[in-house]
């Protein structure tokens, strides 16, 4: 089996879609769960699936990103990942870091990239007056939430969405394509997933 190790900052449910479906015939098996925050939901949903974890606090750092990425590091290289899935990690990594994992690194965005990349993406869709929105598996390259796009699930804005409404819409096409787009990769292929 592929190893993948999952990276999260917050209630980890694109990370449980992820483990859970790592069954039977799938390619690959989680090797790891590891936040920058350690009070994240996600970890004890991690623990409980039998999961190792780790969790690297961001703050002590004060913004050097650097030092804050060797600490990461440590927990990552014990775990010898294949591939690794961002999954509501919500720190900005460095291209030196990235370039450590290139080719084997994903992450999952609310959005239909190329738009709205980095935060507030449902609030600035409907901002934009667009009539569709939803979300984008793509690898990770150094330039943030950029990188070639293995899937995209799509979903139409409609006239009394907010915010919220939007991103719990999304939330439930998240959960649908990123393990559809981790079960593909780990096979090697590379061609985007499309859904509906
Ligand atoms: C998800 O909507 C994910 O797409 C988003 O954070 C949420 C995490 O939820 N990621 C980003 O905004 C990355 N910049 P989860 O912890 O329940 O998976």
């Amino acid at each position: 089996h592929k190893r993948v190790a999952i990276l999260i900052s917050g209630g980890g449910s694109n990370m449980v879609s992820l483990v859970d479906s790592m069954v039977g015939d799938h390619p690959a098996r989680p090797c790891l769960v590891l936040s920058n925050d350690a009070e994240a939901g996600g970890l004890k949903k991690a623990a409980a699936r039998g999961i190792p974890t780790a969790a690297v606090d961001h703050r002590p750092f004060k913004g050097d990103r650097a030092a804050f990425e060797a600490e990461l590091l440590k927990p990552l290289e014990q775990a010898q990942p294949d591939i690794i899935c961002l999954a509501g990690f919500m720190r900005v990594l460095t291209g030196d870091f990235v370039s450590r994992f290139q080719g084997r690194m994903l992450n999952i965005h609310p959005s239909l990239l190329p738009k709205f990349k980095g935060l507030n993406t449902h609030a600035r869709a409907i901002e934009a007056g667009e009539t569709e929105h939803g979300c984008s598996v793509h690898e990770v390259t150094a330039a943030l939430d950029d990188g070639p796009i293995l899937g995209q699930a799509r979903i139409r804005i409609e006239a009394g969405d907010s915010a919220e409404s939007l991103a719990a819409k999304v939330l439930i096409w998240e959960h649908k394509l990123y393990p559809a787009v981790l079960r593909r990769y780990a096979n090697g292929d590379r061609t985007p997933v499309l859904l509906p």
